[in-house]
């Protein structure tokens, strides 16, 4: 734990440093000039094998965008390569695999520069024994530039407390597996505060909302919208949405084993999905609806329960969709 920490701190002092070429950037977060349109093209990402069998595609030809003031989910089931896409947008694939295909911010090809973009990872890496309050203060001390005033760092650390629903939170201690702390939704919102200091135009999230109640969820995502409004572009992989967080997205990107299943509105999905011959029941969540054509998962549970006399019952509960491999389903959607 221990050396996490100090890797974080470390990263904000090499990242304080590299603050200042970009500084024009910073506080003009709300500028026009600073929209970002995000482009892919058939983006493959394969890990080789180096002779050993074939070599395993992750990501199989995706294509897409992302446009400012606007917010997409990622969604698939796990392993379908949600935290890879958003690993090959951001430029921060591990060592190991092999990019293929085009990236395009604004229409160019180009490296996306430190302090235009930022990366909430699905770990929260805090340190437990500071305030909410002391950890944005210290984060902000470290990470803007050192030409501001202490006013002026005063002023956006109260902002963005503000911005992010922490004003409750923000003299409590964060806390850890011994220690009484903040709830996870404060410190996923802690997270994200950290990471929009430097008023980032792009924000990429891994999974924000998991292992979150509904209401915590939901509280989260409709941060990030406010966060999105000023023409901010977010991209967010998700896990199980319920149905009010789902609705909160402009845009959907579903994925199945490295596939594009869907790229286009969010609210037109539903619609994708009837046309197709799978139209989501009435009362039934349609992120789950999604998630259930697409996930394999569900054909080794049907076949490991094959043997067992409840497949039976489970037959008469499950709807038609039970009765077709999702393999099957998949090659009517891809
Ligand atoms: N650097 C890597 N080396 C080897 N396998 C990887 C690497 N990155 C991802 N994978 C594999 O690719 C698949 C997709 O992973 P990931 O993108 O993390 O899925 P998700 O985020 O949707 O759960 C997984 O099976 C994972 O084990
Ligand atoms: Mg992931």
């Amino acid at each position: 734990m221990g050396d996490v920490e100090i890797e974080e701190v470390n990263g904000g002092v090499n990242g304080g440093a590299e603050v200042h070429q970009g500084e024009e950037g910073l506080g003009r977060g709300r500028g026009e000039g600073n929209r970002m349109y995000l482009l892919w093209e058939e983006l493959t990402v394969a890990l080789p094998n180096f002779g050993n069998g074939p070599t395993r595609r992750l990501l199989v030809g995706v294509t897409g965008c992302a446009q400012p003031g606007r917010i997409m989910a990622i969604m698939g089931p796990s392993g379908s390569g949600k935290s890879t896409l958003l690993d090959a947008l951001a430029g921060r694939l591990a060592g190991n695999v092999v990019m293929t295909g085009n990236v395009l911010l604004n229409g160019k090809k180009k490296r996306l520069d430190y302090g235009s973009f930022a990366y909430v990872t699905q770990e929260d890496i805090l340190l437990g024994t500071l305030t909410v309050r002391e950890t944005i203060t210290y984060s902000a001390q470290l990470r803007l530039p050192s030409s501001l005033t202490r006013q002026d760092i005063d002023g956006i650390v109260e902002g963005t407390i503000t911005e992010m629903g922490l004003q409750e939170c923000a003299d409590r201690l964060i806390g850890n597996w011994h220690l009484r702390g903040i709830s996870g939704g404060e410190k996923k919102r802690l997270s994200i505060a950290l990471e929009i200091l430097t008023r980032p135009h792009l924000l990429f999230l891994d999974e924000p909302t998991s292992g979150l109640d509904s209401a915590s969820a939901f509280f989260v995502i409709q941060t990030l919208r406010n966060v999105g409004r000023d023409g901010r572009t977010i991209i967010s992989a998700i896990h199980q949405p319920s149905s009010e967080v789902f609705s909160l997205f402009d845009d959907l990107f579903l994925l199945s084993g490295g596939e594009q299943v869907y790229f286009g509105e969010a609210k037109m999905a539903a619609k994708f999905f009837a046309e197709v011959g799978f139209p989501c029941p009435s009362r039934r969540n349609p992120s789950d609806h999604f998630l259930r054509c697409i996930n394999s998962d569900f054909d080794i549970v049907a076949e490991a329960l094959k043997g067992s006399n409840r497949i039976t019952e489970l037959q008469n509960t499950l709807d038609p969709l039970a009765h077709l491999p999702t393999a099957q389903i998949k090659s009517l959607l891809v």
